[in-house]
Order: structure tokens, then sequence, then C-alpha cells
């Protein structure tokens, strides 16, 4: 049976009515001057999740309040949740064919989506060996390919390759990569982690990894340039954000669920961090358009 194009793009997530309410939405949108996909993106209130895109061919062109940014052939891009998008073929290029994700991160994924070079908000890493190009091609196409099943665990499965994905990027990225932490600072931050909303004393940490109370937190500020509790304060807060953006629990759960017993004080650290209180956070995220185009 021949393949209809209409038909085709009424299953892509590129069909306008398609919600975004998934962990992971990805696709492929290959773009030629006066095709039926060239058209400008303008979404100005950005998305609820991360987009990270690999161009293949030709050239996009992204516009910003501060200016604009343009890509190439094996170029990435990655646009935290929030951060207008206003992209699309640059009028000087044919093409822009890219590969794209959408997603929700895990949380312990964070961390890994901090890139070097984040020029007016948005993430853009240069990827220069063939080898890594073609690993970044073969994992954006098998996030795509698990995401587009219908098996039990492809959801898992797109998930698990997207982490590998996130992982090799974050590889690339120089900065961030120069300084390979102390493996007892290392221990600390996870142990920190996966019990976000316990109150742990220093002695106890200290004594895990076998250091004077003093001696830990004078390697902790060395090696992160804040301290103990200055550090799981924006992990708390980072996760908050995380589950204010993808569900529907109210403030004073999160605040609890991330170690605040106390809402008001809560608000207080997160108007710190993010200039405004949790609760018009979360407004911002309820009046946000998702869909694309
Ligand atoms: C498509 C775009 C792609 C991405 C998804 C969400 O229309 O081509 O870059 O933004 O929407």
């Amino acid at each position: 049976m021949e393949l209809d194009i209409n038909e085709l793009i009424n299953f892509s997530p590129l069909m306008k009515t398609f919600t975004f309410n998934a962990w992971v939405v990805s696709g492929f949108t290959p773009i030629s001057r006066g095709s039926a996909l060239d058209y400008y993106i303008n979404r100005p209130q950005g998305m609820k999740g991360y987009i990270i895109n690999l161009t293949l061919r030709g050239q996009g062109l992204a516009r910003t309040a501060e200016g604009s940014l343009s890509f190439g052939e094996n170029e990435l891009l990655l646009f935290p949740p929030g951060v207008a998008h206003h992209y699309g073929r640059d009028e000087h290029s044919e093409h822009w064919d890219h590969l794209w994700i959408y997603f929700i991160p895990r949380p312990y994924w964070l961390d890994w989506l901090k890139w070097d070079k984040m020029p007016h908000g948005i993430g853009k890493t240069t990827v220069n060996d063939a080898e890594q190009s073609q690993l970044l091609r073969d994992l954006f196409a098998e996030v795509i390919r698990h995401n587009s099943a219908q098996a039990p665990l492809s959801e898992a499965l797109a998930m698990n390759a997207l982490e590998r994905l996130i992982l090799s990027c974050f590889q690339m990225q120089p900065i961030s990569n120069r300084h390979a932490h102390d493996p007892r600072v290392n221990a600390v931050c996870d142990y920190l982690n996966e019990h976000i909303a316990q109150e742990i004393k220093i002695e106890t940490l200290a004594a895990m990894v076998f250091l004077s109370p003093s001696r830990l937190a004078h390697l902790f500020k060395n090696e992160l340039g804040q301290t103990i509790y200055a550090w799981r304060e924006l992990q708390r807060i980072n996760r908050a954000k995380l589950l204010i953006q993808t569900t529907s629990l109210p403030i004073n759960k999160i605040a609890l669920s991330v170690g605040y017993e106390d809402a008001v004080y809560f608000t207080r650290i997160f108007r710190k961090h993010n200039g405004i209180p949790p609760g018009e956070f979360k407004k911002r995220y309820e009046g946000m358009r998702n869909g694309p185009g």
C-alpha cells in the first residue's frame, strides 16, 4: 500500500492537536523551503518540559529577546522549560532537517542538563567528532523508535535511551567535566539526593565517608564552592520546581516531600531562588500552551 503523506502527518506528533502530556514525545522534522512544515515555530511561553534537537541538514535560526542564534549540521540545542521557542528554517538556507525530543526529565537528570554554553538560556553544543555524531543520531533514532512503538514498556525504553543521550551530551561539555569531584563528596551528594526530605547532620555524613565534620565541610566547599546546606537547599528547590511543573500536587505537599514542613518558610526559600513564590510559578505552568505550531 502506498503511504499517504497526509495520513503520516496525522499519526505523527506534528499534528497540531497532539497533547504533550507524556514523559517523552519525539520526531523528525524535515523542512524545505516552501514545504508544508516550513513555518516558524512560535511558543512565547516555551513548553512545560525540555526540548533537545539535533540538526541533520541545513540551517535553523532561533530568535530571542537578546538577539538571534543560528545553528547548522551537527549542532545540538536544548530548550529548558519556559524558555520561549521562536525558531524555524534560516531564510538563507534551503533546508532545516532536525531530530527533536520533548521530555520531562527524571529528577536526577537535572544536573546533566546544565550545559557549558547556554546563550540566551538555550543550550548549544557543536558535535565535532564523526563517531560522536553517529552515536547521537543512533540514540535519537532509538528514542523515536521506542516512542512510536505500542509495546509494553516502550515509554520506559524510550526514557532509557534518552538518559543515555543526555549523558552523552553532558560528556561533551568540557567545562562541567573538567573537574572530577572527590568520591567522598560525590557519595555525600548522592546520599543527600536520595534522602532529600530528611534532616541529616553533618556529623552523620562525615562518619559515612570517614572524615571529621570540619574536614568534610571544608572539602565540600572547596569542591562545589558552597556549603553542604546551601547545596542541599538548591537540590530541594530544583526538585520542588520539577514537581510543580509535572504534577498537580498542592504546594504544601510538595514542600513536605522535599523536606520543608513549614510551607511559609518553603515559600520564602523558593522565592529567594526563583524571584517568585511557588504559587505564582505553578500558575505559569497551568496557563501554558503546550502544543506545537
Ligand atoms: C515540531 C518542531 C520540533 C519541535 C516539536 C515539538 O513542530 O518541528 O522542532 O519543536 O514541534
